[in-house]
């Protein structure tokens, strides 16, 4: 009986931990890190500088957000969906001390406010970001800059191509009329 109760237990905790890696997939995209120097050619694309305010989203282990405000000046956000990722992000803006900067949220980015972004930049996929074109029409304001690594909107005109590293540079207002 003991044993039963065990291997019941055993099945709860790995079918939670597996739905827990596979959760952020479900609803957007796994986790992958983009890479340092592609940070740094993003946040170049874009061309932040002290007055942005940058959201990530799906910020992951808060790479983006730590960059754009320490090497850039920026204010940035990152929505991130997985909690883990979240805590290890907020302790690093922490140790950091740029927490007044810079903010990283935890949730669904398809539920939270992006309304006073002037720089979006996200690594995603391709159905996530054809789901997300509603939403940065809706919400951010013409000029806006949209950088998406690897992934394009399809119908949209990018403003700015790098061909080698994939990166995607859109405009609000100009790239989508
Ligand atoms: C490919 S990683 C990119 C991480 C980071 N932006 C970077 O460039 O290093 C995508 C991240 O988006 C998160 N994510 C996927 N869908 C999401 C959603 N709907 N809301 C919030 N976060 C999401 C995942 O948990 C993952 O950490």
């Amino acid at each position: 009986m003991d044993f039963v109760l065990i291997d019941a237990l055993v099945v709860i905790f790995i079918s939670i931990i597996i739905i827990w890696i596979m959760w952020s997939a479900v609803i957007g995209a796994g986790f992958e890190p983009t890479s340092r120097d592609l940070v740094t050619k993003m946040l170049e694309m874009a061309e932040i500088g002290p007055d942005d305010v940058l959201y990530d989203l799906g910020s992951g282990d808060g790479r983006i957000v730590i960059e754009a405000v320490k090497s850039y000046g920026a204010r940035a956000v990152g929505i991130e969906a997985d909690p883990i990722r979240v805590l290890w992000s907020r302790i690093v803006l922490f140790f950091y001390g740029i927490q007044d900067k810079s903010q990283i949220k935890w949730g669904n980015f398809f539920n939270q406010d992006i309304v006073d972004a002037t720089a979006v930049t996200l690594f995603l996929g391709g159905k996530t970001n054809q789901r997300l074109k509603e939403k940065l029409i809706k919400e951010l304001k013409p000029g806006t800059v949209v950088v998406s690594y690897i992934w394009k909107f399809h119908g949209w005109t990018p403003v700015e191509i790098n061909y080698t590293d994939k990166i995607y540079l859109y405009k609000i207002g100009t790239s989508n009329v």
